[in-house]
């Protein structure tokens, strides 16, 4: 299966000038949504993950199915002020304006290998953000996952000495 063929290209989306890749069609499949879930579980079989961390909003859509089918505990990262316990916080710039976002200081036990999937790895700026947190609540970044990959935003160079996987390729 080529999962490329169920990401639909949005020219100007959200703004003028960005192409957008849209993961809804693969969303609508449940054979290539099934089969992006069974490659990323097959890409981190190797990586001795014990939790699976995903980012609100997208993230969680990856990161819940993939925590089920590895049967590994699923720990959410959420933007500020959702979570109702001790949390650690890192706060992170976006394009225009910044953000801060929010884990459990108590989900990530001391020494845990974490996987952290996401859905796109862009500028990679959400998910150094997300390696921090985890770092901060003791654990190990065992690899970050991810869908899709925007090679041309230099993510990878952010996020350098990590262990990174993604499905597809831009
Ligand atoms: C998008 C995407 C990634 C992030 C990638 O999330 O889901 O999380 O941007 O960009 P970066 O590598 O430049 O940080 P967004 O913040 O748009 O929110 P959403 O997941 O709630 O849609
Ligand atoms: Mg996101």
């Amino acid at each position: 299966m080529n999962l490329k063929d169920y990401i639909r290209d949005i020219p100007d989306f959200p703004q003028p000038g960005i192409l957008f890749r849209d993961i809804t069609p693969l969303l609508k499949s449940p054979e290539a949504f099934n089969y992006a879930i069974e490659q990323m579980s097959q890409k981190c079989q190797n990586l001795q993950v014990d939790a699976i961390v995903a980012v609100e909003s997208r993230g969680f859509i990856f990161g819940a199915p993939l925590a089920c089918q590895m049967g590994k505990p699923f720990i959410p990262v959420r933007k500020e002020g959702k979570l109702p316990g001790e949390t650690v916080s890192v706060a992170y710039t976006l394009e225009y304006g910044s953000n801060v976002m929010e884990m459990h200081l108590a989900d990530v036990n001391e020494g845990d290998r974490v996987l952290i999937v996401d859905d796109v790895l862009a500028t990679g700026g959400t998910l150094l953000a997300t390696t921090e947190l985890v770092e901060k609540a003791g654990g190990q970044v065992a690899g970050i996952g991810l869908l899709i990959e925007l090679e041309g935003l230099g993510g990878r160079n952010v996020l350098g000495h990590y262990d990174i996987f993604s499905l597809i390729q831009y």
